[in-house]
């Protein structure tokens, strides 16, 4: 009795200490934490459009001077200062999605950048590589400290995960994809994705769409958001690993419609063709077609006849030149 007792009371003991460390140590975790996903989600929606994140924001007229570095993408003004336009949804630059196609720019990815310190990414964000580059003019301390944060520490490369030629997640979860979406994406987007649309390349596409044409932009949005809907949930603020916003992608672009499905191909109608000869189709054609018919026999019938009579003589002959 007595070492049951020692026995719960060291349990007890115990117990009270794990609880008492996670109550000291988690709000101190959660803030930090917290801080440092804030600054990426930030610095991830100054990279998809600092103009509508910073207040007040003045966008320079004309091109980015860098612009004119390269000549296959024909984009111009605004659309020019914006750092995804010249380093990708897929932050691969020349190496990514925008290696090919309208959209190409030549321009350098940032992944690589990822291990870089902070010092160095801020450096290159204020022109210390590129004197063009200097976006301290246009953005403040706070703007590309938090774009450092999230070149550091929010880049995620799924280029591994997605088939570069039909945009597909080449493998994932879609139960977990199909969960995560109706629990917390449905009642926005509607169960099957079209309840709001989207501007994508001059024309409104709805969520199935978007998650086929550029799966890069859907995952960056789902997971860091965009300043256009800032009610909209964020994967890092509800620990989304990188794998759950895969697994929603794939659920959307499995089973909600795009309008890109490829068509079921009905076998092509048979027209009749109009037979020139062939049977008769009246009185008249029908008397032709028979003398016709009748004068392919005939003729059939003379040359018959005439081998047969040539072969007769040809025997008549042959007998009568073995008598004599
Ligand atoms: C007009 C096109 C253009 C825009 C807009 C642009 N960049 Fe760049 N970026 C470049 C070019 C070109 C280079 C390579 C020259 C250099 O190192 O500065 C580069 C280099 C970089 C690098 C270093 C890559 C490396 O591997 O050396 C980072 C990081 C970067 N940019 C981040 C950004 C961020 C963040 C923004 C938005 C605030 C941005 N860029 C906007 C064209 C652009
Ligand atoms: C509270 C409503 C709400 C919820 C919940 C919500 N969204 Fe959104 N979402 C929006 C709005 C509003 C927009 C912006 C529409 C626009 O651009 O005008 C948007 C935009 C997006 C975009 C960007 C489209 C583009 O133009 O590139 C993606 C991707 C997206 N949502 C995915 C999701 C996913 C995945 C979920 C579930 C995790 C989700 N959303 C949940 C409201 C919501």
């Amino acid at each position: 009795m007595r070492k049951v007792i020692t026995l719960s009371s060291s349990l007890m003991v115990i117990i009270l200490l794990i609880v008492a460390i996670v109550a000291v140590e988690s709000p101190v975790f959660a803030r930090e934490r917290s801080q440092n996903t804030e600054a990426i989600s930030r610095g991830a929606q100054l990279y998809d459009d600092w103009s509508k994140v910073v207040m007040n924001a003045v966008v320079p007229e004309g091109n980015h001077p860098l612009w004119s570095q390269q000549q296959t993408n024909t984009r111009s003004g605004e659309d020019t200062w914006k750092c995804v336009t010249c380093h990708g949804w897929d932050y691969q630059g020349k190496d990514g999605a925008l290696k090919s196609g309208a959209n190409a720019t030549g321009f350098p990815g940032i992944l690589a950048k990822s291990t870089s310190s902070l010092t160095e990414i801020t450096a290159i964000l204020k022109g210390a590589n590129e004197p063009k580059h200097d976006f301290s003019k246009l953005l403040s301390d706070q703007d590309i400290s938090d774009l450092a944060a999230f070149i550091k520490d929010g880049l995620i490369d799924d280029n591994i995960y997605i088939d570069m030629v039909s945009r597909k997640v080449i493998s994932g979860d879609l139960t977990n994809g199909k969960s995560k979406y109706d629990s917390v994406c449905a009642s926005c987007h509607g169960n099957d994705g079209t309840a709001l649309k989207f501007r994508y390349e001059g024309t409104d596409v709805s969520l199935g769409t978007l998650a086929i044409q550029d799966p890069w932009r859907f995952l960056h949005r789902t997971r860091f958001g965009t300043a256009r809907a800032p009610e909209m949930p964020i994967g890092v603020n509800i620990d989304w690993t990188p794998q759950d916003g895969r697994d929603v992608l794939y659920f959307v672009q499995s089973k909600l419609p795009s309008g890109l499905e490829v068509k079921e191909t009905t076998p092509d109608e048979i027209v009749p063709v109009e037979n020139k000869g062939g049977p008769a189709k009246n009185i008249l054609t029908g008397i032709l077609t028979a003398f016709g018919a009748m004068g392919v026999s005939l003729g059939f019938a003379v040359i018959l006849g005439a081998v047969l009579i040539g072969v007769i003589l040809l025997f008549v002959w042959l007998i009568r030149n073995q008598k004599s």
